[in-house]
């Protein structure tokens, strides 16, 4: 099978619509593998916080995406991230990284030097691809494409029980506000925008539970993917 011919389902949405949880739940059902873009952005923008790398300086960054060696793998509970075979799980979700995650990511230089990197986890049986850009910029031939979205207060309170959840100290509206500005920063940027793709189904999760959007999702995959997307599942 040439590469692409690899079937893809792109999963595309703003932060906090889901996307992280219903592409690894997808992917384990298809038996596909998952790239999760954010956490892509998100190694870069630790990498660079450690390094004292300013989110203005262009080059630094495109030599520090270069330069870093980033692995996915399987772990436990979902997929763990390995930034120069150190596990950085823990440290890509803080509000520090999430912030300098959406800066360095307006950086076109940035974006298209991990273009190759993201490209090379299409391989077979099929992947599943989330992110802003996926189906737009990353995947344009992707079989089918989603965008995921949910109200922007769900997506705070979504946020806020995550964090709660980790034990962090956190404010309900300063989260509101932080989202409003990033999907703001991510959706008007000049490159990459957080938009749907003019063939994306959009599936709106405000009053949906995972389980009924990941349902949806796997449906819509069988029905464009025939037998590319195998029944047989473990969810
Ligand atoms: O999805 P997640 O919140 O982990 O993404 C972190 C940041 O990375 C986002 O705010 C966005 O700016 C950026 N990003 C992007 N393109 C992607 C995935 C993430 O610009 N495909």
């Amino acid at each position: 099978m040439a590469v692409e011919e690899v079937p893809v389902l792109t999963i595309d949405g703003p932060s906090g619509a889901g996307k992280g949880a219903v592409s690894a739940a997808v992917a384990r059902a298809l038996g596909w593998h998952a790239l999760d873009s954010g956490a892509v952005y998100r190694s870069i923008a630790l990498a660079a916080l450690e390094r004292a790398v300013a989110p203005e300086d262009e080059s630094a960054l495109v030599a520090l995406a270069r330069s870093v060696h980033l692995t996915f793998r399987a772990g436990a509970d979902g997929i763990d991230v390995y930034l120069d075979d150190r596990d950085v799980g823990d440290s890509l979700r803080t509000e520090a990284v999430s912030v300098m995650a959406s800066r360095v990511a307006a950086i076109p230089a940035l974006r298209a030097a991990l273009l190759e990197l993201q490209r090379a986890y299409r391989r077979r049986p099929g992947l599943v691809a989330d992110g802003r850009d996926m189906g737009t910029i990353v995947f344009p031939d992707a079989g089918l494409k989603v965008f995921l979205e949910a109200s922007v207060e769900e997506r705070a309170k979504r946020r806020y029980k995550q964090l709660k959840e980790k034990g962090e100290s956190v404010m309900l509206s300063r989260l509101f506000r932080d989202m409003q500005a990033r999907d703001r920063r991510d959706r008007e940027r000049a490159v990459a925008p957080t938009v749907p793709a003019t063939d994306a189904v959009v599936v709106d999760s405000t009053r949906l539970s995972l389980k009924e959007v990941v349902e949806h999702v796997v449906g819509l995959a069988r029905q464009r993917f025939g037998e590319l997307a195998p029944k047989e599942t473990n969810q």
